[in-house]
């Protein structure tokens, strides 16, 4: 029994990710073992402002862990955002004896949970996104789903291109992160991946289909990361024109690249988790409920090189920023030269990990 937390809340918030429930279940069934009720808040923040509370027992997590989506429910709210928001849900808290909080989500969820730590309530975050965007974890709840239904579907995708010598052009999610593109564009062995992360050069793609449609290579797939919505339908119609004006040239319809387009959207974040995701979220669920009963707060959940360990949210939050580029004047002043550093040489490595990688598809996808 922990001294301390009579009862915790869970919620997931943001895009759902496949694994979320799985996390749900660890979170409960761990702070059950120690004695410690569980409540979860329905529609992630939205439930703890608008006091929608549900008591997960463990037999409510029953049954769970191979489902997808989140039974307690997602949102993206932007009441939370607002300080009377936040009152509403530290009053209901309070009034439920909710001692401390695990937030499951992306970096939107974060931002909740630091301003719930702030605020005095022990909030631990554990990241559950099928973007894989949280660059202090190498891994995240949702993103080895995510990229399994991708190449799933890309796989059939692929038979009816080989069957009618087409190029099929996929869109998949991601936000702003290339990780389910360029994996699954190597996994499907896509001739082209379009990510964020590194150059794209059209001309030079149209031309190594035409080349390799020389050499009598029947189907064409590429993927492309919906960073760019207008990509997609360009490429597609680009390459069925120019191979069109190309085989009439020289009158040789084999050159031809009939080309369609298919964005897959929310596709992605259905389907059973894998069992990598199941494991993921169960290490990190029962971590977040260890750190929160040994007294810590304002903290995420992180996997790094297979092992689980945790950074603090401010910190994750300026890597992000670091590695997009986004960071604004005073962010880094609460940090020292050497930690600076250190954060400078993880991202480099981080991205020279993916021009690496990049680079080893596009030689192989020839
Ligand atoms: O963050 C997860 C994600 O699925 C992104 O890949 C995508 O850009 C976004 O959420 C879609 O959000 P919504 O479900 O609100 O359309």
């Amino acid at each position: 029994m922990s001294a301390k937390f009579r009862k915790i809340c869970v919620l997931t918030s943001g895009g759902d990710a496949p694994g979320m429930n799985a996390a749900v279940r660890a979170v409960t069934r761990a702070a059950n073992a120690r004695g410690v009720q569980v409540m979860g808040s329905l529609g992630g923040y939205r439930g703890m402002i608008h006091d929608e509370f549900v008591e997960l027992t463990n037999r409510a997590v029953s049954n769970k862990i191979q489902l997808s989506g989140t039974f307690i429910y997602s949102d993206r709210c932007l009441e939370f955002k607002e300080e009377a928001g936040m009152q509403k849900a530290i009053a209901n808290l309070k009034k439920h004896e909710i001692d401390g909080v695990v937030a499951i989500g992306g970096d939107g969820t974060f931002r909740g949970a630091t301003d719930l730590s702030q605020r005095g309530i022990p909030t631990i975050g554990i990241p559950g996104t099928i973007d894989n965007d949280i660059t202090a974890s190498d891994n995240t709840i949702g993103f080895d789903t995510a990229m399994q239904t991708v190449v799933d579907n890309v796989d059939r995708l692929h038979d009816t291109c080989e069957s009618h010598a087409r190029c099929n052009v996929v869109e998949v999610m991601g936000r702003g992160a290339g990780d389910i593109t360029l994996n699954t564009a190597i996994a499907t062995g896509a001739v082209a991946a379009v990510i964020p992360e590194c150059d794209f050069d059209e001309e030079a793609c149209i031309n190594k289909i035409i080349r390799l449609r020389r050499e009598g290579k029947r189907s064409f797939l590429i993927i492309v990361s919906e960073a760019f919505p207008e990509v997609g339908p360009a490429l597609t119609k680009k390459i069925t024109e120019v191979t069109r004006e190309l085989s009439e040239k020289e009158n040789n319809d084999k050159l031809w690249v009939e080309s369609k387009f298919c964005r897959m959207a929310h596709i992605v974040r259905g389907g059973s988790p894998t069992l990598s995701d199941r494991l993921l979220a169960t290490k990190m669920g029962v971590r977040a409920v260890d750190e929160l009963f040994a007294g810590n707060s304002d903290i995420i959940v992180v996997e790094r090189e297979g092992k689980i360990t945790t950074c603090g949210i401010l910190w994750s939050q300026i890597l992000d920023r670091m590695y997009k580029g986004t960071l604004k004047e005073g962010m880094t002043d609460s940090l020292s030269a050497d930690e600076i550093k250190e954060m400078e040489k993880f991202i480099e490595e981080k991205k020279a990990g993916f021009k690496t990688t990049y680079a080893m598809f596009n030689e192989l996808a020839n």
